[in-house]
């Protein structure tokens, strides 16, 4: 699909985007663009094809390898800039990019409710056998009412974990604690004040309704939370450090009861591990909206009673994914009008 074909600049977009307003503003920067129109994950030959002898810019998706040669192929045709539809970045080769003098763009702040909506989501489900329940119900098995029937994890006051409190582990952590009251002990290599002092805000209103104030510390150690608490949620990014985070020895300091969630990049768990850990203790559950290989999953996960998997749409709510393809557009926008990425510094 080909939008505003009089436009100077060319720039190509890997998948169809979501909104309109993406569109105006890359119209406006005189911009000619085109929409690939395949919903098939795109190979590096398929998207050098496409950037052919003359692209300006490119707004790519996460399931796309932007290494070394791909650069190569934009600087070739002229591309100037690379925008990422997305936060996460580890889809992409930074150096590289920096070698050939590409910018690079992404979409941070505005995925940050909508990621934490879900991680909550999954927290719940996992807690309290949602999906397997309903399978149960829409499979014609409920027959009666019974004192043990999906007897799940009750979260009201129970100590959550969260590793990684940036804005996704800040929002998914303030939403927990203040719904249901929860300790928190938290991983981070830096002390979150801003949500140190929210947590302090909650505990004064918690004295002044005679409840008992809350608990929070930023552990020494991930091992800590990972010992201490009842659910843990993952939200670093991904990166060398933060490979297989989550490997069988780590699975197994959690509590035998416990909920892991993930809705940050999956090769942060072991996910083979992860597989024989929930086999090994059927009272464990996990909430995981991303893969080690996605699309695929590792063998026998999605048998496995205890997981609730989506396929990576944490960030899917019309507005967000709309404000995202704006972000993406206004990266390239400003770079062409030479300014820096309008995202710039976030990363
Ligand atoms: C991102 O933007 O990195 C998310 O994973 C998309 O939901």
């Amino acid at each position: 699909q080909i939008y505003n074909p009089q436009g100077k600049r060319r720039v190509l977009v890997t998948k169809k985007l979501v909104g309109d307003r993406w569109l105006r503003e890359l119209e406006n920067a005189d911009c000619r663009v085109e929409v690939c129109e395949s919903r098939e994950i795109l190979s590096n030959q398929q998207i050098a094809e496409a950037i052919g002898n003359r692209c300006d810019a490119v707004i790519g998706q996460l399931t796309e390898k932007w290494n070394d040669d791909l650069f190569g192929v934009l600087k070739k045709a002229g591309g100037v800039v690379y925008s990422n539809f997305a936060v996460g970045f580890d889809n992409i080769d930074i150096a590289a990019a920096t070698k050939h003098g590409i910018p690079v763009g992404n979409t941070p702040g505005v995925l940050t409710e909508a990621t934490a909506e879900m991680a909550v989501c999954l927290t719940y489900a996992a807690a309290r056998h949602l999906l397997e329940a309903n399978k149960y119900l829409v499979e014609g098995k409920y027959k009666s009412w019974l004192p043990d029937l999906f007897l799940g994890q009750q979260i009201y006051r129970k100590k959550l974990g969260v590793i990684g409190t940036g804005r996704i582990g800040s929002a998914y952590a303030l939403s927990m604690v203040r719904g249901n009251l929860m300790d928190i002990v938290y991983y981070d290599k830096f002390t979150n004040k801003k949500m140190e002092q929210q947590l302090e805000q909650f505990n004064q209103y918690l004295k002044e309704i005679g409840e008992k104030p809350i608990e929070y510390k930023n552990a020494a150690s991930m091992e800590q939370v990972i010992q201490e608490a009842d659910i843990v949620s993952l939200h670093p990014n991904l990166d060398s450090s933060t490979y297989h985070l989550m490997n069988a020895e780590r699975l197994q300091l959690m509590k035998p009861n416990a909920i892991l969630v993930n809705c940050a990049r999956g090769p942060i768990i072991d996910e083979a591990a992860l597989v024989e850990h929930c086999k090994q203790n059927p009272g464990f559950a996990a909430g995981l909206d991303v893969f080690e290989h996605e699309p695929a999953l590792a063998p026998g996960l999605k048998d496995l009673p205890n997981v609730v998997i989506v396929p990576h749409i944490a960030s899917a709510t019309f507005w967000t994914r709309s404000a995202m393809a704006t972000i993406a557009s206004l990266n390239i926008a400003s770079i062409l009008k030479g300014y820096p990425c309008w995202s710039s510094g976030d990363m």
